[in-house]
């Protein structure tokens, strides 16, 4: 397969102090979520129902190395803050169990289209994987290693919330049997008054030491906590609080993500949020977890007190870094391959019966199949580069055949200028000025129908501040 011609959108050019502004103003949804309302930016690219499940599977031929991604989408409650596709909880008994059938038919689907490949990592994710009965997280694991070539040395990554790690150990350590290596825990934040308001209202701040206490029994090394800022209200005191919080569990990684509004329950509230704001809290995370002895280059938002380790599971450090194509399986799951996009069906209705429906029938159950042109492609890659800090300028080029001065001449001198970014052998890197102004130099990068969005200021549905630029620091 090799790319889809790029639509007129996306080779339009636009100036760089433009786009930069207009990431900066809708900073809300200026980030590494890419693309932008896929379903507009990218209808030029949308691959006709008939033709998906041929076109799909063509998409991997001679791809060796891949990423693995597996959704379990159940969680006791819905948190108001969530982005993630999660089926509403008063059904989650009577789904289950067909929802992990579904899920293994969908595994031999893959395998009888595409044939075993070897994985480069592997990110059991959700949801709440371990709400899941036991046997089903065996039976997942299994058929993975029947289906694909999973290495030892490759750390599979599961996420759990703090109340299930604390109450069920014995998990935990059938886990660590099975051979996950990595654990990711969702602490968020530990004010009450913000827990209350994001419906987070079953969380007891010693579940997180127990956790933290069963996770280190089971034997895992490598524990990640999720800490959250940027939401209505938060202050820089229940920011450090939560900061503190986390360190005393003694995590070797700690990610920071900063809430993402658009889709959620809270979506109003995002106004209320202001860019300064945010950079305040960002910045005294990270004074406080360098203090604290934990590393991370300007922008990324994993930071690890190893010094040998990216923090980030392999799944996400080989996507991030290299631009490793991943399947994702399971309900509204992404799959990105070389020249290819793809979101399973349920990703926004949140339901089981679309995808339940196509897999009954034997297909694969691909809600949307978009065939990438380059502009799309870089533009997806870019943005998921920036969770590290920066684009790794090798692996770029291998995927393009172009360096980034020659595919984004203006961009690229535009932030060299201002001095948003420093370019170095390996990379392209955000400078700490450039890291106040991170929203808009992802823009940049965009590919010219997102940039048109964000230019009409119209890239989603979530209510974004208008207010002039300004340029501090
Ligand atoms: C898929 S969730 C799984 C974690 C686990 N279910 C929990 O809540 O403890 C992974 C992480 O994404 C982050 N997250 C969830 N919703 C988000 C949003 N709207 N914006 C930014 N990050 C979000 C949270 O930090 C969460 O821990
Ligand atoms: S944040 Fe975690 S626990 Fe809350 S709804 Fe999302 S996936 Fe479930």
């Amino acid at each position: 397969m090799d790319w889809h011609p790029p639509s007129s959108q996306d080779e339009t050019r636009f100036d760089p102090a433009e786009v930069f502004a207009a990431g900066l103003r809708q900073h809300h949804i200026a980030n590494t979520a890419y693309p932008i309302h896929h379903v507009t930016t990218m209808r030029p690219y949308r691959i006709p129902r008939t033709e998906v499940q041929s076109i799909a599977p063509q998409a991997w031929e001679g791809l060796d190395g891949i990423g693995l991604y597996v959704h379990i989408p159940f969680c006791e409650t819905r948190c108001g803050f969530c982005e993630y596709t999660v089926i509403d909880p008063a059904v989650r008994e009577e789904t289950e169990g067909p929802y992990f059938d579904l899920l293994m038919e969908e595994f031999a689907l893959w395998r009888r289209a595409i044939g075993p490949r070897r994985l480069t990592g592997f990110d059991i994710g959700g949801g709440t994987p371990p709400l899941a009965p036991l046997p089903q997280i065996a039976r997942l694991m299994e058929t993975v290693h029947r289906n694909f070539t999973l290495p030892s040395e490759v750390e599979v990554s599961i996420e759990t919330t703090p109340k299930i790690a604390a109450l069920a150990p014995g998990k935990l350590r059938a886990y660590y049997r099975m051979g996950i290596r990595r654990i990711s825990m969702g602490v968020q934040t530990v004010s009450p008054r913000l827990l209350e308001a994001v419906g987070r209202r079953a969380t007891r701040l010693d579940w997180d030491r127990r956790a933290a206490e069963n996770i280190r029994a089971a034997g895992f090394r490598k524990f990640n906590v999720d800490l959250m800022y940027g939401f209505a209200g938060q202050s820089l005191k229940g920011v450090e609080a939560t900061l503190r919080h986390a360190l005393a569990l003694q995590p070797e990684h700690i990610t920071l993500y900063r809430m993402r509004y658009k889709g959620t329950r809270l979506a109003s509230q995002a106004g209320r949020v202001t860019r300064e704001e945010v950079n305040r809290q960002k910045e005294l995370l990270r004074s406080l977890l360098l203090e604290a002895g934990y590393r991370a280059p300007v922008g990324k938002n994993t930071y690890t007190r190893l010094l040998d380790d990216s923090g980030a599971s392999d799944y996400l450090t080989n996507r991030v870094v290299y631009g490793t194509p991943y399947l994702g399986l399971g309900l509204g799951a992404q799959s990105l391959s070389e020249h290819t996009l793809a979101y399973n069906a349920g990703a926004a209705d949140k339901r089981l019966r679309n995808y339940q429906r196509k897999i009954s029938a034997g297909q694969l159950p691909i809600q949307d199949l978009y065939h990438l042109s380059p502009q799309a492609a870089m533009g997806k890659f870019i943005s998921v580069s920036f969770y590290f800090g920066g684009i790794h300028r090798a692996s770029f080029r291998r995927k393009f055949g172009l360096t980034l001065e020659e595919a984004f001449p203006a961009e690229v001198d535009f932030v060299l200028r201002e001095g948003l970014m420093e370019s170095t052998p390996d990379s392209l890197r955000l400078t700490p000025h450039g890291d106040k102004y991170y929203n808009g130099v992802i823009a940049l990068f965009y590919a010219g129908a997102v940039k048109g969005a964000l230019l009409e200021g119209n890239g989603g549905r979530v209510t974004v501040e208008r207010r002039p630029l300004t340029v501090d620091g």
